[in-house]
């Protein structure tokens, strides 16, 4: 099938590339390269430089390229930024994609696969996280994501529209071969950061918050795979052959790992000391955060790879240890 990934210079996006070729796929990305990396994509795979929002431009893509699904990783995924400017995220996050979906559905594309994220549960009191856990987002970033889903629902009903949701819990990891991985500037994620610190190439990592209700006092989250991510993507294919098909699901292992959990497993992939030092919780964090995925294994035999922190770490550290400056800063 003719893929078209938009945000495939990013890091799911550019794994799904990479997952599709695998699996016989032919992916054709779209990106503004505003976050991602050119080199993040193999030489021999097209890659437009345009905005998402550009529905011109995105309409010669589909045509060019005779594209028959559209694949959405491209949004701005950072938590306190969309707090301080959720302008930025409702234009990037929710106008854009309108844009792209029109575009598609103009050009007779009916197919569609949506990145959401955990962040539209908000902070439920219930764990696991069901996809029947209602949606209360607690930050624009979150409640952007919750809108195109809610779009998409009613582009189903009313157009025909086949699309997937997945709503990913904690990305992470890199290709096993080492080739691509995680590469954002801010970094603000804990594997990345906890690698850095073991590696003496970043501060002590800073761990926010010692004595929330878990087992160990910090937080607890559900770190899945990138490459597990990205399979699910392909799985699902055969169920949006479904005119309106409205497919929701979780992404995550069901495990939870704390905090001082990942900085053991970078401690034992690595050998080194993770330097780290103790701040107080930072509003809005919730306690736990982990993920349900009956669903995804049920209905699209999805299976994870990767079941535990420790052989995710492995190929983060192992992305870090060829890559040490990410794609050294090159776009
Ligand atoms: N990383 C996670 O843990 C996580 C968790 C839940 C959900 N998500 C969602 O998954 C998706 C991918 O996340 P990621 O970590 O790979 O992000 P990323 O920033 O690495 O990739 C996003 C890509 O989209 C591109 N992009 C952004 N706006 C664009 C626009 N207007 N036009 C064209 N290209 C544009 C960027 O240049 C970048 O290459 C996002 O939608 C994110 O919200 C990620």
């Amino acid at each position: 099938m003719n893929v078209l990934v938009v945000g495939g210079a990013g890091y799911i996006g550019s794994h799904c590339v990479r997952q599709l070729i695998a699996a016989g796929h032919r992916p054709v990305v779209l990106d503004n390269l505003v976050l991602g990396h050119r080199a993040a994509v193999a030489a021999d795979v097209p890659v437009y430089t345009v905005n998402l929002g550009n529905e011109s431009e995105v309409g010669k893509v589909l045509r060019k390229e005779k594209i028959e699904l559209v694949m959405h990783f491209a949004a701005y995924a950072y938590v306190g930024e969309s707090v301080a400017d959720p302008m930025k995220y409702y234009f990037n996050n929710v106008a854009a994609p309108l844009h792209l979906l029109r575009c598609m559905l103009g050009s007779g594309v009916k197919k569609f696969v949506f990145s959401s994220s955990c962040a539209t549960y908000g902070s439920p009191a219930q764990m696991p996280i069901t996809e029947d856990t209602p949606q209360a987002p607690i930050n624009p970033y979150g409640q952007t994501k919750l809108d195109v889903e809610n779009a998409l629902r009613a582009f189903a009903a009313a157009y025909g529209l086949s699309f997937a949701v997945f709503r990913y819990f904690n990305a992470a990891g890199a290709a096993e071969d080492g080739t691509i991985g995680a590469d954002h500037t801010p970094q603000t994620r804990v594997i990345p950061l906890a690698i850095d610190a073991a590696a003496g190439r970043g501060p002590p990592l800073q761990i926010f918050g010692n004595d929330y209700p878990t087992p160990d006092g910090t937080c607890r989250r559900d770190y899945v795979h990138v490459d597990d991510l990205s399979r699910a993507h392909i799985a699902v294919f055969e169920q949006l052959s479904t005119p309106g098909a409205a497919l929701l699901y979780n992404l995550g292992t069901g495990t939870p790992t704390s905090v001082l959990e990942v900085i053991r497993a970078v401690e034992k992939v690595t050998g080194k000391p993770v330097p780290h030092t103790f701040a107080p919780r930072r509003a809005g964090d919730p306690p736990e955060l982990y993920a349900d995925s009956t669903k995804a294994r049920r209905e699209l035999g999805w299976q994870i790879k990767f079941p535990d922190i420790e052989s995710i770490v492995a190929t983060a550290w192992k992305w870090h240890e060829v890559h040490p400056h990410g794609f050294g800063g090159r776009k």
